[in-house]
């Protein structure tokens, strides 16, 4: 079974007159300007976005790619979002103050941030991967807001089986059904694998990194989702 929920997603419209790629249903904004970073940033919130654009779940990063393929199409393009490298913590956070994913999709090019002390701005790079750059070259950007009202989901469920070799969970709790532990998932965009014991009805999330397979359980349901660089026609 495959159990799939789509936000919706509209359609980019690519014109040659200077008011901007996007339609106004959509969630993303590409504006029709080149700026560094800071600017960009500042840009998106100065037209009503929350700012620069926030890819921290699979579905989003898919939607992104999807919004912007007629332009990365049309020009070798890269797009500024919402992702930084913090100083302080070393880590990436996006804009909305959550912690990148353990598989973000980074460039195989970047071999880390880490080594990237100054590289504080992300951007989706023509290839779909994720860069971190200096943010002083003039670039297009995306702009989003950051609270969303849909939830998206794309993955598989299955049942009679269980994760293995569990290193640590993103959290437990009872949950009334299989389904609203799904849901739950698709609710942490660290979530990969939502695991339901209809025993004693415990959903259990999990990371991309913190099993490694699977093994059967009559009790178990569990639902996999999709991740970053997987059933999003990449
Ligand atoms: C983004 O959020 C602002 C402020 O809440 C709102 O006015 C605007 O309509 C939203 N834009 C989109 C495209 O959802
Ligand atoms: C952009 O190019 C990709 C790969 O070449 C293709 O799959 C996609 O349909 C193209 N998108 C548009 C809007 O032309
Ligand atoms: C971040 O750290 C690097 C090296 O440690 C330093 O050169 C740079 O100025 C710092 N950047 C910011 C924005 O603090
Ligand atoms: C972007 O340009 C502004 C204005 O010239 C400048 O103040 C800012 O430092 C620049 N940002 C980056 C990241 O280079
Ligand atoms: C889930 O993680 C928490 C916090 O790391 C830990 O205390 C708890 O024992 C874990 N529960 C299970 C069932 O693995």
């Amino acid at each position: 079974m495959v159990f799939s929920i789509y936000a919706m997603i509209a359609v980019l419209a690519f014109s040659s007159c200077h008011r901007g790629y996007a339609q106004e249903m959509s969630r993303f904004h590409v504006p029709d300007i080149k700026l560094n970073g800071t600017q960009s940033a500042a840009y998106c919130k100065e037209l009503g976005y929350d700012g620069l654009a926030v890819l921290s779940s699979p579905e989003d990063y898919a939607s992104a790619i999807r919004f912007t393929d007629a332009i990365r199409n049309h020009s070798e393009t890269h797009f500024f979002i919402g992702l930084r490298f913090l100083n302080n913590t070393r880590a990436l956070r996006w804009d909305d103050g959550t912690a990148a994913a353990s598989d973000t999709p980074m460039s195989p090019h970047m071999h880390g941030p880490l080594k990237y002390p100054n590289n504080h701005f992300g951007r989706i790079s023509s290839d779909k991967h994720i860069m971190m750059g200096a943010g002083d070259c003039m670039r297009f950007a995306l702009c989003g807001n950051y609270t969303k009202t849909q939830i998206a989901m794309r993955g598989k469920s299955s049942h009679g089986q269980q994760p293995t070799k569990v290193r640590y969970n993103l959290s437990v709790s009872k949950t009334s059904s299989y389904i609203h532990c799904s849901v739950l998932c698709g609710q942490d965009h660290r979530c990969q694998v939502a695991h339901f014991k209809s025993d004693g009805l415990i959903c259990t999330l999990l990371a991309p990194d913190s099993f490694t397979g699977f093994t059967a359980d009559p009790m178990s349901h569990i639902f996999i989702r999709d991740r970053f660089l997987q059933g999003n026609s990449l």
